[in-house]
Order: C-alpha cells, then sequence, then structure tokens
C-alpha cells in the first residue's frame, strides 16, 4: 500500500487531486454538431471546446463544412432519424420549434433557472429558445446581416470617398472601382450568399416595413409591389459587379478577394468580420464596416444558437447542461463573440473590448428593438418556417444566375415559392 507521505503530496497538488476527483465525477462526452469551419469561425468554436475540456469534459467535434448550415442540416436529420443524435446542434430560429415539435430536444429549464437565462436575454431571443414555455437551446451571440464590407485601399485607389449609404452612391463607387480594373463587388455562390444580398437590398430600397410585409409576412400584396420589382432590379444590377468565378465560391473567399485588394465590397453579415480578424486585419485600417445602403436605421439579426438533444447516459447529460451554461456564460460570451464578428447576446455585458463595428452593432441592437426596426433576417433562418425559406431563396438565386429570367418572371416565381405549404 502506498503511503501518503511518500507521495510528498503539497497542500496544492492535494487539493488539485480533489479538483480532478470532482470533475472526472461528472465528465462526460459532448458531441457537438456545428459549420463553424472557416478561419474566424474555427478560432471561435475552438473557445468552447477549450471551455469544455477545462471542466473535464471530453470534447466530439462534429464539424460539417458549408457556410449558412445547409450540409450540417441534412446530416443531423440522418443522425437524429437512426436515434443517435448529438448532445448539441447548431440550429436557430423555427427550425428550433420544428425539432422541438418532434420530441427529441432536452429540457434545459433547470440549467436556465439556476443562471437565471430569462433575466439575461432579450424576451424575443429568450422566445425562441422556447418550446411550449420550456428551454430547449442556448443562444451563443448575435450577428448583423444588413452589413456591407470594404477595403479602403481600393476605395482609395478608385477615388471612392467613404462607405455609400444609397444604391445611387453604391453604384457610382461600383463603377469606379470597376474602372481601375478591380472587382466592385466580393460574391460567392450559395443561395443564402444570394438571398443575404437580397434581403439587404430589400430592406435598402423598401425599408423596414416593406422587408416585414414582403418577406416576414410574406404578403402576396408586398410581394406583388412595384417596391419588389425595384429590389429585384437592384439586386440584378448588383450582380453586373460581381467577377464570372463567383458560382460555387465559399463566402470566406469571397472575403478573403476584399482582404487583398483584389474587390471593393462584400454583402456578407458580421461573421465576415470574424475572417478579417484572424487574419490579423484591423476594423477602421485595413477594412470598413458599415450597414447596407439605406439601412443605417434598420437591423436585420442573427442569433447562433445550440439546441440540446434527449440523451441517455447521466453523466453526458451533465456535460450537455455544463455545455448550455457554459454558452452563456460571461466568459465565452466575450471571448467568442470578440473571435466570431457578434456581439454577446446575454445583456448588460461590457463591451471595452470590442471594436467599433461591434459598438455600432451593440447600439443599433438596442435602438432598433425600440423602433420596431430590429427584424429577424431571413436568409439566416430568423424570419419563416425552413420549407418557405428554402423555396424562396431558390427562386431568388435562379433569378440571380439566370439573366434570362426577366424581373416580371422573377417577381411571379416569387410570390409562387412564397405561397409554398
Ligand atoms: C451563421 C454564422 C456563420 C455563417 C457562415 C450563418 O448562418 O449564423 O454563424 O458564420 O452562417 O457560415
Amino acid at each position: 500500500m502506498l503511503k501518503v507521505s511518500s507521495l510528498r503530496l503539497t497542500g496544492l497538488s492535494l487539493a488539485v487531486l480533489a479538483m480532478t476527483a470532482a470533475v472526472a465525477a461528472h465528465a462526460g462526452e459532448v458531441e457537438v454538431l456545428h459549420y463553424w469551419t472557416s478561419g474566424g469561425e474555427a478560432k471561435s468554436v475552438a473557445e468552447l471546446k477549450k471551455i469544455m475540456q477545462a471542466k473535464g469534459h471530453v470534447w466530439k467535434d462534429f464539424a460539417v463544412a458549408g457556410g449558412g448550415g445547409d450540409n450540417a442540416a441534412t446530416l443531423l436529420k440522418s443522425r437524429v432519424v437512426s436515434g443517435n443524435p448529438p448532445a448539441a446542434a447548431q440550429i436557430k430560429g423555427p427550425a428550433i420549434q420544428e425539432w422541438a415539435a418532434e420530441g427529441v430536444l432536452a429540457n434545459l429549464d433547470a440549467v436556465a433557472k439556476a443562471e437565471k437565462w430569462d433575466s439575461l436575454l432579450p424576451k424575443v431571443v429568450a422566445d425562441g429558445m422556447k418550446y411550449k414555455g420550456n428551454y430547449v437551446a442556448a443562444p451563443v451571440n448575435v450577428h448583423r446581416v444588413n452589413f456591407v464590407w470594404a477595403n479602403p485601399e481600393v476605395l482609395k485607389k478608385a477615388g471612392v470617398t467613404g462607405m455609400p449609404k444609397t444604391y445611387d452612391e453604391f453604384f457610382a463607387a461600383a463603377d469606379k472601382i470597376k474602372k481601375v480594373g478591380l472587382i466592385a463587388v466580393a460574391h460567392g455562390g450559395q443561395n443564402w450568399q444570394d438571398f443575404t444580398t437580397f434581403e439587404s437590398v430589400a430592406l435598402g430600397i423598401g425599408g423596414v416595413k416593406f422587408y416585414h410585409e414582403a418577406l416576414v409576412a410574406l404578403d402576396p400584396k408586398a410581394l406583388s409591389s412595384d417596391t419588389m420589382t425595384k429590389t429585384l432590379e437592384t439586386f440584378r444590377k448588383i450582380k453586373g459587379y460581381t467577377d464570372a468565378a463567383a458560382p460555387g465560391r465559399d463566402w470566406n473567399l469571397a472575403t478573403a478577394m476584399v482582404m487583398k485588394g483584389e474587390a471593393g465590397f462584400q454583402f456578407m453579415g458580421d461573421w465576415a468580420k470574424g475572417e478579417f480578424l484572424a487574419a490579423g486585419k484591423v476594423p477602421g485600417k485595413d477594412f470598413l464596416c458599415a450597414a447596407a445602403p439605406g439601412t443605417a436605421n434598420a437591423y436585420t439579426f442573427n442569433v447562433d444558437s445550440f439546441a440540446m438533444f434527449k440523451l441517455k447516459s447521466a453523466d453526458s447529460q451533465k456535460a450537455q447542461a455544463d455545455l448550455a451554461a457554459a454558452i452563456m456564460g460571461t466568459e465565452f460570451q466575450e471571448v467568442f463573440n470578440l473571435n466570431k464578428g457578434s456581439i454577446p447576446v446575454r445583456l448588460n455585458m461590457k463591451l471595452d473590448k470590442f471594436d467599433d463595428c461591434a459598438k455600432l452593432s451593440s447600439k443599433d441592437f438596442v435602438e432598433t428593438a425600440k423602433t420596431g426596426s430590429l427584424q429577424p433576417s431571413v436568409a439566416h433562418g430568423m424570419a419563416i418556417k425552413p420549407a418557405i425559406e428554402g423555396a424562396i431563396k431558390d427562386v431568388v438565386s435562379q433569378f440571380w444566375n439566370d439573366d434570362k429570367i426577366s424581373v416580371a418572371e422573377g417577381q411571379k416565381r416569387l410570390i409562387a415559392a412564397a405561397a409554398t405549404k
């Protein structure tokens, strides 16, 4: 038998041993399905892994490449159908309700109550995390979708002063960039990227009321209005400023084009900032951010969240509860969002370490919430049922990719897709 003296345990090492034993008693595995695979995204999710590992849990990474998460959603379905769901999956918006209605999500009320989530979240966010009054998901951040990013060197070379505030200014700037032989708009080739641009154009051309009526309420009157015609015309005009290699390109490669000075602008949510930051770029100096033209007083939000699935083993359940608590904890909310480009979803967090783009986002989030100009992003799964979202995204992408589809025809198809049951 070992004598304690022979181990020469100091007070400190005893304490460490005791802690390790406590942690080990509850150690479990969390398998986390996410689609954060770009430079900035991977850096961000690594912070959550670190926090979970520090709690003694085993992190099983289930990363599925593909911006916007379409590939991840397909894989998730097959895992759940085969009765083998991950502990947590990156699911958001109305899709949370759909999964909960299947009866496969875990009830997180115990941790939510202990950690006081109701008082730490904006009500609109908390409501989205609940199904029939019970928490089933934990939110990580608030992304703003209606952003445009720019390379200040490119703007300077082209003689463009300041970020465009209207579409007239935008197209004037884009023409100047084209003239100096550069690409005016960096764009990629997935339907969610097309719709990210499309919804910002709708918001900029028609304002908040139109955005809401047409794209959130799917009101046929708004969809068939002249404002929608103008939206489609403007959207098509932007396409003329993208390069021929855009189809199939990932969003982060489009961001890289702006970074490298090959392109002037990119319409993209503020996860693009995560890419710039991961590459060591400095906001205000190496890259610029602004609300998309005509949308300074509005905010399309995109809240990332993890829905938690019902698990059998007690250790896994404990690890899952720890994951939920960690996600809403101040440590994670700060470090994750500093890397991700978003702002903390937890209220009353200090933002002193955040840059001006994040401070602008936070200010506008609070202000637009008061005026009703805070709107859910359709492109990012926040607004409408996944089936209808998919249908209208497809129509908008067909229109974007095929110049032979007239504006009138595109509008007709959009109205029909919005009526999908
Ligand atoms: C997600 C972001 C992600 C982006 C690109 C969005 O829908 O909300 O977290 O970075 O897609 O993958």
